[in-house]
């Protein structure tokens, strides 16, 4: 029989504005299908990428409806599932909350793509998702995922490699048991924790926290363990000065506001900003306001990057700029344009409405980490597929008719 050939394309689950795509699609991958239940997202998502008739706005857990638009059987699937209950913001409601346990939606949408199940599955969420219901969670997450068939890896990638922000973020990748591909090393079946897998877990270093080690141990997945050969991410050389716009042209806030926040500087903070002052020159920080024993605090960084994106909820998960030039501090929120750089996308499409801009970049992926994930695995391993089927139907070619 001739083995299908598959083709470099995707499906993107909660896809929200778009980022996974535009790390995808610089590297040759088409995207079949989009599915998001937010009509402002889909609006960024087609103001960035022009008429996407791929793109469903349904709400994950109407399965028939959404395979019925799924018209072929796509090499990738990936799902950034909402992360709300799984932070601490979402009150650790964990996969008992509504948002969170999206999830099963598309698990369902998984089984009863039946035959048609993508080979590769990414999901990508908060580090809460390792800690969430004491590690249960993951645990509920990985198993359902190996039920359908698939071999599991999992690491944590920040944001911080490649651009200036502080961003961990934990990455299953889900290898279906079809795959051919010799670079994926299997767990040896009765053989917790042995050889080339383990070897290749260990060679990993800082892509696996410790306590992801631990709660990889003490998880029996029904299909097993599976992982690539890989290392960390390089250290991208970088400086917020390239991502934060210093002009006077931005909308610097006015003295009472300036004044209000900086007298929201704890000692400590404030002793930073005052050797900054002193010191001359130009220095830029990122500012959060957080709730301490009942009061508002403006807590700022000077370490070069920026705090975690947020969605603005709240008047505290907005993030603010703080100018130190020559003596004066300034103040102003990010913009969204700062926030598409932040994200690694720099020449994103922005909304017009500010906050629809920061909530799509908010929720959203960084789009270099995708990016490495699709240099060091997925393409590698579409790649190692597309020639086991090429290899395979050539070797199988029926012998040509010798016309006499
Ligand atoms: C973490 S965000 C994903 C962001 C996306 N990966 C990006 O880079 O823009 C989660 C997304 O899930 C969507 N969502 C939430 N509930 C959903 C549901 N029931 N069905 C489909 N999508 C849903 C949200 O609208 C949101 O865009």
């Amino acid at each position: 029989m001739r083995q299908t050939i598959p083709t470099k394309r995707f499906a993107e689950f909660f896809a929200g504005i778009g980022l996974v795509h535009e790390a995808l699609r610089g590297s040759g991958w088409n995207c079949v299908y989009a599915n998001d239940i937010d009509p402002k997202k889909e609006a960024m998502y087609k103001g960035h990428f022009g008429p996407s008739p791929y793109f469903h706005l349904e709400d994950v857990w109407q399965t028939n409806t959404i395979v019925e638009e799924i018209h072929e059987r796509p090499f990738l699937a990936t799902a950034s599932f909402p992360c709300t209950d799984l932070s601490l913001a979402g009150h650790c409601h964990g996969f008992e909350g509504d948002k969170s346990s999206t999830y099963f939606g598309f698990i369902r949408v998984l089984q009863a793509l039946d035959t048609r199940k993508p080979s590769l599955v990414i999901l990508e969420n908060v580090t809460g998702f390792l800690t969430s219901k004491g590690g249960a969670d993951f645990v509920k997450a990985v198993c359902a995922l190996a039920t359908e068939g698939y071999w599991i890896d999992c690491f944590v990638l920040d944001a911080k490699s490649f651009v200036p922000q502080s961003r961990p973020r934990v990455f299953v990748v889900a290898f279906h048991d079809s795959l051919k591909s010799t670079r994926i090393i299997r767990q040896e079946r009765n053989e917790f924790f042995g050889d080339a897998w383990q070897s290749a877990i260990d060679n990993g270093g800082s892509l696996r926290p410790d306590s992801l080690l631990r709660l990889m141990a003490k998880t029996t997945v029904p299909t097993g363990w599976a992982t690539l050969a890989l290392q960390p991410p390089k250290q991208a050389k970088y400086s917020i000065a390239s991502i934060i716009d210093t002009d006077n042209d931005q909308d610097w806030w006015d003295k009472a506001a300036t004044n209000k926040h900086y007298k929201m500087l704890s000692d400590l903070h404030l002793k930073e900003v005052k050797r900054r002052i002193k010191e001359g020159g130009t220095h830029i920080g990122t500012v959060y306001r957080r709730c301490r024993y009942n009061e508002m605090r403006a807590e700022v960084r000077f370490d070069n990057l920026a705090g975690c994106l947020r969605t603005p909820r709240g008047g505290s998960a907005r993030q603010i700029v703080m100018l130190i030039h020559d003596g004066n501090v300034r103040f102003r929120w990010m913009s969204p344009r700062e926030y598409a750089r932040l994200q690694g996308a720099p020449d994103f499409t922005l909304a017009d409405n500010t906050i629809q801009s920061l909530f799509g970049f908010g929720d959203g992926v960084c789009v270099p980490v995708i990016r490495w994930l699709d240099q060091n695995v997925l393409t590698p391993v579409y790649e190692d597929e597309l020639s086991s089927a090429t290899h395979t139907n050539r070797s199988k070619k029926p012998p040509r008719k010798i016309i006499a």
